[in-house]
Formats: structure tokens, C-alpha cells, sequence
């Protein structure tokens, strides 16, 4: 990650298991134990998760500072059952509800609507911004990461062109689409996305920096970004894009507004976020409302 000071080492908790039979009996702290002495041991700043199973992680010592919530833009009406609880899947397909009365004639007409958006950003007359799709990961990558702490405060996950290459374009599990914004010559900010099994298209990544000598604000660049995430998830046949919103982060809460201007949904259901920072070093650690993260955190199988 990186803040203000620099780029620093946190840990992301990717997978916990113990078999059924053997629970309860303090494996997951013991195999803990020996994670968090070699995270100590080299620098780390901090381990961090998305889990449903806050209890087993608190009971360890980890904090639980938050949760992720969810952002959905409807292009086909069958996308919308998964994204409910069963109580509303279950409404939904009766016919009853609140979903079943709009979501459904919403979503036919949001697929309308695509077009019309990516015409509003075309009109929007910031011809010294520019969208490109890219074939490798962008040099200055890193320097936008570092302008956007400097911009935006806080810190977030430092994404520099072996990062990203090696996240994304490398990716041997999910190829994901990236689209970097230009004003002028200068790399002002980027969305990767990408299509799931579950043909719905995910928000891997986004980000925006301020540009210098120029009108064209981070809030256009968004726009400009998710508008054409949203084209071509469309185009390669999504049900829906799905993205994250996760903190009070001034850019997070950016990227919500400008994604419920464009007709996403806001839904707050997703998972617990666990925390453990590096003991007797906690001034060192942000509080969990200064961080930026997108799914740009692994290269796993959720785009
Ligand atoms: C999480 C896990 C590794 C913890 O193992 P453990 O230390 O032996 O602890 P336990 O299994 O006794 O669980 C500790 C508590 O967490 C709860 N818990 C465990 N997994 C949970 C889950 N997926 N959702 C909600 N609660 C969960 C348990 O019910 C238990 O609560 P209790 O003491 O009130 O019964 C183990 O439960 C596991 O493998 N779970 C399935 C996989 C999983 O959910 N991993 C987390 C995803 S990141």
C-alpha cells in the first residue's frame, strides 16, 4: 500500500480452512501464530480480510473496522435474483415486492439507457481527455498511486506497472479489460473490469487523479471510466455490472456518486472487513475509513 510517507507492506488474508472435524480446538490460532511472526518479522504493517466469520478472527485479535457494501447496474433483469437475500429472491419470483414492481422493468430500461450515457460523456466537452484501451499495464502506473495520496489523503493499494501487470494483464485466472484516461499526455486514472462465469462484469479496479493545467476533474475522468466500463461489460454479453463501495474514503465516496448519477444501485450487503495491525504500531496504521481498496487486491478468481 501506499500513503503520504510512502509505500509500505500490509498482508491480505486469502483463504482460512480447518476441517470440520478438528474446529474448535485452536488450529486457526495456531496457524495465526506463526503468520502474524512473520508478518511482524518483516515489516508488515497489517493483516487484513473480508470474511463472514468475524468471530473466529476476533476471538484472534483481529478488529472488524467495517464492511463492504455493493454498486449494481441492471443490463438484464435475470442478473437480479443473485444479488438479493432470499427473503426478496423469493418475492421477486411470486411477483410481490418492492424488486419485482421495478427492478426488473428498470433493468430492461437501463440497458436502453447505456447508450444515451456514453452520448452525455461524449458531449460533455473535455476534448483533452482521452480513453484508451490498453494492451499492458501503463510506466507511470505507480506515480498516479502516489498523486492520488497526496490528492485524496489516506492510502491505498500501491498498483505501479509490475503490479498491474502482473495482476491484470498477466492474470492466467481472468483476463479483465483496462481503460486508462489521458488528459493530454498525462495518465490521469484507469478502470480495469472484467466478465465473471456468472457472466456479470466486475469493477476490478478505479481510480482518478486531479490533472495539471486542465478542467478535466477526477469526477469527469469517472465518469468518463465507468461509462465505458459499462459499454463494453454490455458489448462482451454482462448481465449487470457489480462493483464496491467500502469506506469513507473522499474518492470511494466520489466513485458512489458519480455511479448512482449513472443509474447504479447502492446495496448494502457484503462482508465484514478484519483487521489485525502490527502490535504496539497502531499510530502507524490508518484507520480503516482513510483506505482506498478495489478488487485490485489479488489475483484471484473475482476478476
Ligand atoms: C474460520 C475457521 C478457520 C475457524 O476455525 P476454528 O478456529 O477452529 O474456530 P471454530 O470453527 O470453532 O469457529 C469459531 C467461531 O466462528 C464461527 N464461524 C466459523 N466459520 C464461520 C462462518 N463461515 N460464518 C460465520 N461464523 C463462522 C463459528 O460458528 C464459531 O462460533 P462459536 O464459537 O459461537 O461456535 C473455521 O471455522 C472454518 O474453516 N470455517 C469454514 C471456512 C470459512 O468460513 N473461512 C472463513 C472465510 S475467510
Amino acid at each position: 500500500m501506499t500513503d503520504r510517507s510512502g509505500v509500505f507492506w500490509t498482508a491480505k488474508s486469502e483463504e482460512t480452512l480447518v476441517d470440520p472435524a478438528y474446529r474448535g480446538q485452536q488450529i486457526f490460532e495456531k496457524m495465526y501464530d506463526l503468520l502474524k511472526q512473520y508478518a511482524w518479522d518483516n515489516g508488515i504493517r497489517s493483516i487484513w480480510g473480508f470474511t463472514p466469520a468475524t468471530k473466529a478472527f476476533t476471538r484472534i485479535g483481529f478488529e472488524t473496522p467495517g464492511k463492504t457494501t455493493q454498486i449494481f447496474f441492471p443490463l438484464d433483469s435475470t442478473a437480479i435474483p443473485a444479488l438479493l437475500d432470499k427473503k426478496s429472491a423469493a418475492e421477486t419470483q411470486r411477483g410481490s415486492g418492492w424488486l419485482s414492481r421495478t427492478a426488473y422493468r428498470t433493468a430492461g430500461a437501463m440497458a436502453g439507457l447505456v447508450s444515451a450515457t456514453r452520448l452525455s460523456f461524449q458531449s460533455s466537452g473535455h476534448a483533452d481527455l482521452t480513453l484508451r484501451l490498453l494492451s499492458s499495464a501503463p510506466d507511470d502506473a505507480g506515480n498516479v498511486c502516489r498523486n492520488f495520496v497526496s490528492q485524496w489523503g489516506g492510502c491505498t493499494i500501491f498498483r505501479d506497472r509490475a503490479y498491474l501487470q502482473w495482476r491484470l494483464f498477466d492474470n492466467p485466472h481472468v483476463k479483465a479489460l483496462f481503460t486508462a484516461a489521458y488528459v493530454g499526455d498525462r495518465l490521469c486514472g484507469w478502470v480495469a473490469y472484467a466478465l465473471g462465469d456468472d457472466r456479470m462484469g466486475y469493477l476490478v479496479d478505479v481510480i482518478a487523479v486531479e490533472s495539471r493545467n486542465s478542467d478535466v476533474t477526477p469526477e469527469v475522468i469517472v465518469r468518463g471510466l465507468l461509462s465505458t466500463a459499462i459499454i463494453d461489460l454490455r458489448r462482451m454479453g454482462a448481465l449487470g455490472v457489480r462493483g464496491w463501495h467500502v469506506t469513507d474514503h473522499p474518492f470511494d465516496l466520489l466513485v458512489l456518486r458519480v455511479a448512482r448519477q449513472l443509474g447504479f444501485w447502492h446495496f448494502r450487503r457484503g462482508h465484514d472487513v478484519v483487521i489485525l495491525p502490527l502490535p504496539g504500531k497502531q499510530s502507524q496504521t490508518h484507520s480503516f475509513s482513510d483506505w482506498y481498496i478495489t478488487r485490485v487486491f489479488t489475483e484471484g478468481l473475482l476478476g
